[in-house]
């Protein structure tokens, strides 16, 4: 079972419905288990009967095997914090790109650990890290009949854990999945992040990224 700790804004709810479109069985997560079902019931005319369930941040904890986190950088520490227990052992993915904005633009934040990801690694020692997703657009994967054609770079530490959610990704219709090496690699795809935010505000566009080369 794939869940998702704040499931219920534009990234969480968008990756749920690709991951649904690609037969997987997702948990929509919430502080607010209402909020949630009302997640889950809207992508219903699009995902699969049966495939997405709305729960709360506890439950979704408890019941998935992977784990996303998809809540706003400034509230990762204290929702996994507060989570810990549950989120022992689970092999957990960070698609949290810490952003500041000013004026409608968006810069990287610094982050002491070097990335919101290796943050959560220390909040969360026994439970694999893995950074993906972060340069994906969450309005595009929204959109059920969108063909995508973009990479998704995967860092993490545990090889094991690394593979999984490559193949995850990889399940994703018009997504290629990229080693990107280890967990100190994913403040580099975090901080890309805000060059696309900048670039869609330039083109008034959804951008995402390509490897080309390899
Ligand atoms: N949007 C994108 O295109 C995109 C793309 C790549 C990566 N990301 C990353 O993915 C993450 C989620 O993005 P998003 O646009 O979906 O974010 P969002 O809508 O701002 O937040 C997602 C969910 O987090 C929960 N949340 C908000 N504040 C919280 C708090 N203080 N404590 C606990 N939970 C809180 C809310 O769920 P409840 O109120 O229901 O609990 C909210 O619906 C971000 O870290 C972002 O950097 C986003």
């Amino acid at each position: 079972m794939i869940g998702f700790i704040g499931g219920t804004g534009p990234e969480g709810k968008g990756l749920a419905l690709r991951f649904a479109l690609a037969g997987e069985k997702v948990l929509i997560g919430s502080r607010d288990e209402a909020r949630a079902k009302e997640a889950a019931d809207s992508l219903a005319g699009d995902a699969p009967p049966g495939s997405v369930e709305g729960k709360s941040n506890a439950d979704v904890a408890r019941e998935s095997d992977i784990v996303f986190i998809a809540v706003p950088y400034s509230a990762q520490r204290p929702t996994l914090e507060s989570l810990k227990e549950l989120l022992e052992g689970k092999l957990m993915v960070n698609v949290i790109a810490p952003l500041a904005f000013d004026k409608g633009r968006a810069s990287a934040m610094r982050v002491e650990a070097g990335s919101a990801a290796e943050e959560a690694r220390d909040i969360l020692p026994n439970s694999p890290m893995v950074a993906a997703f972060h340069n994906i657009s969450a309005q595009e994967l929204l959109i059920p009949d969108r063909a995508l054609d973009t990479d998704v770079v995967v860092c993490a530490d545990d090889s094991e854990a690394k593979q999984k959610v490559m193949a995850l990704a990889d399940a994703i219709s018009g997504v290629r999945a990229v080693d990107g090496g280890g967990l100190a690699n994913a403040r580099y795809v975090e901080d890309l992040t805000a060059l696309l935010l900048n670039i869609n505000r330039i083109y008034k566009a959804h951008s995402m990224i390509k490897i080309v080369g390899i």
